[in-house]
């Protein structure tokens, strides 16, 4: 028979102290994406009123604040991330008040509200666009136009620049007699940063939803805000000889510009005095740039709180203990000084942790984002282990639908996502045995280690910066986490394929014994087992989470 052990962990606990620095410090912070989280009104289509109605879970999942990707108007080109009112709810999601509510219920739960902006683009549809094609001020240079080039006679786009789902970056407008840039689908034309106007316009949303009572906002596609004036065709990369595909040239006019982070600075800036003003609370800014390490670091020197880092979704199935230790060394040593790291692990552009890399390296890349010092950012359906699901797809990046499956919450019809038979996208088959209350109840189930783990981020140790990051006998990924006078928390993942023993008197004052805190299931160190510090065994693929008595 399983024993949960709550009560244990209850007094074990009870001393913790709760950290007093800025609240997103040391935050967990959970990603929704409302398509998919909870339908309400049996549409199969996820909404605000349903995300309210589980707002629970995120408490029960210890998530300090969470992330939505976009619910503002949109005619769901790239879902939601096509807006057509960047101030309006989309009539799927519901209404403003439901969105008020939202926000209110969530800070009664003493949970952050953090949204999604999206400022390189809008829809195609938004009156903005609409005005700007018929040159109607001051709407004309919103966004980027050209009115092309003569190659031989015939009227050609301006350059080579490819858009990130492949094809020219440029379509022409009838109306306009002019082609306009989309770094996106052509549904999503580029807003021109160059134009004062549109700039305060963009200042204005912020303004908008920070009245709304939103704590923060996730800033969308931040390489691609600002393009070279010149407009230059860009080298090509050799890469491949497809011309439509992204990959045909390298990206140096249109990504990644020195004036992107000028903007970023600009919305600090906007948004700390509008925190000065109303109560004198940080709101948070975080930044979505897939750059390399320099590129992604400048942005916490232009005011991001944190640029995500999304390195260890490049752990693969063959990585080696050495080869995570250095993914983990590349972001701290090259993070400045005082800032925030950040553990990220999956989001809705990419596959599914646990259909990259299995369930027990999944566990140990979790153990990583949760126990690492700073922000932990979960995905929606993470925390349960959820897998991808084979979807034939109208995305237009193609590959992502898979991993934005319907949350499983229960074994009934659409896993409980919807009363609805139809969802917008097909739940996984594996809902039946793959669900948060199947998983609440198996005290070894994904989610049991997930929430266990999330738990131990309140420690002082946890909370704190310190870090000791080792590979033992070639296999063993081993970190501590300490804080003086304060249990200490060491985390020990095998990465090779045999069973590995190893002393953890590396690590500065450990103690002779030490308490099984947590292990992968199936392993023979049971929660709340002793160990001798100095000879720990760790079966292939498993994670032992350790912890002073
Ligand atoms: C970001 C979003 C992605 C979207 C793109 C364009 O990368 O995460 O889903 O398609 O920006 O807005
Ligand atoms: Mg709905
Ligand atoms: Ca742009």
């Amino acid at each position: 028979m399983k024993i949960c052990l709550a009560l244990w962990v209850t007094m074990l606990f009870s001393c913790a102290v709760k950290s007093e620095r800025s609240w997103w410090k040391t935050m967990s912070i959970y990603q929704i994406y409302p398509k998919s989280f909870k339908d309400s009104d049996g549409d199969g289509i996820g909404d605000l009123k349903g995300i309210e109605s589980k707002l629970d879970h995120l408490v029960d999942s210890h998530v300090n604040a969470f992330w939505l990707s976009p619910v503002t108007t949109s005619p769901m080109v790239d879902n939601g991330y096509d807006i057509s009112d960047f101030v309006g709810i989309d009539p799927s999601f519901g209404t403003m008040e439901d969105f008020e509510s939202l926000v209110k219920k969530a800070h009664e739960l003493k949970l952050k509200v953090v949204l999604d902006f999206v400022p390189n683009h809008s829809s195609d549809q938004h009156e903005w666009f609409k005005k700007s094609v018929e040159e109607i001020e001051p709407y004309t240079d919103y966004y980027v136009w050209h009115e092309g080039r003569n190659v031989n006679g015939t009227l050609e786009p301006p350059n080579n620049w490819r858009s990130e789902f492949n094809g020219s970056a440029w379509t022409w407008n009838e109306k306009r007699g002019a082609f306009y840039l989309h770094q996106f689908t052509k549904e999503q034309p580029d807003l021109n940063y160059r134009n004062q106007g549109l700039v305060e316009e963009m200042k204005n949303v912020l303004r908008f939803w920070m009245e709304k009572g939103v704590d923060g906002i996730r800033i969308d596609a931040c390489p691609y805000l600002f393009e070279d004036p010149r407009f230059l065709d860009e080298p090509l990369s050799g890469k491949t000889t497809d011309p439509n595909s992204k990959d045909y040239t390298i990206h140096i006019y249109t990504k990644h510009q020195h004036e992107n982070y000028e903007m970023i600075q600009q919305w600090r800036d906007f948004i700390d005095e509008y925190s000065a003003k109303v109560d004198q609370v940080p709101r948070v800014m975080i930044v979505e740039a897939y750059a390399n390490i320099s590129s992604t670091m400048k942005y916490y020197k232009y005011g991001a709180d944190f640029p995500f880092n999304f390195g260890l979704m490049d752990i693969v199935n063959s990585s080696e203990a050495i080869d995570v230790k250095n993914n983990i060394e590349r972001w701290m040593t090259n993070l400045p000084s005082g800032s925030t790291p950040n553990w990220v692990a999956g989001n809705h552009d990419n596959f599914r942790l646990v259909s990259r890399l299995g369930v027990n390296r999944a566990m140990a890349i979790t153990a990583m984002v949760l126990l690492l010092p700073g922000a932990a950012v979960t995905y929606n359906g993470e925390e349960i282990g959820m897998i991808d699901t084979p979807i034939d797809s109208d995305d237009p990046a193609r590959f992502r639908d898979p991993a934005r499956s319907p949350f499983q919450w229960d074994f009934t019809v659409s896993a409980g996502f919807s009363t609805n038979p139809k969802t917008w996208l097909p739940v996984n088959k594996n809902y039946l045995t793959h669900n948060l209350l199947t998983e609440k109840a198996d005290c070894e189930s994904y989610y049991s280690y997930y929430k266990a783990l999330a738990f131990l981020r309140k420690l002082p140790a946890v909370q704190s910066e310190y870090l000791q990051l080792e590979v033992l006998k070639k296999d063993i990924l081993a970190f501590a986490r300490k804080e003086k006078g304060e249990k200490s928390v060491y985390v020990l993942s095998n990465f090779g394929d045999q069973i590995r023993t190893v002393s953890l008197g590396i690590f500065k004052n450990t103690p002779a014994i030490l308490l099984v805190y947590r292990s992968t299931p199936g392993i023979l160190l049971k929660p709340g087992s002793l160990v001798e510090s100095y000879e720990v065994s760790i079966p292939p693929s498993a994670t032992i989470v350790l912890m002073d008595i």
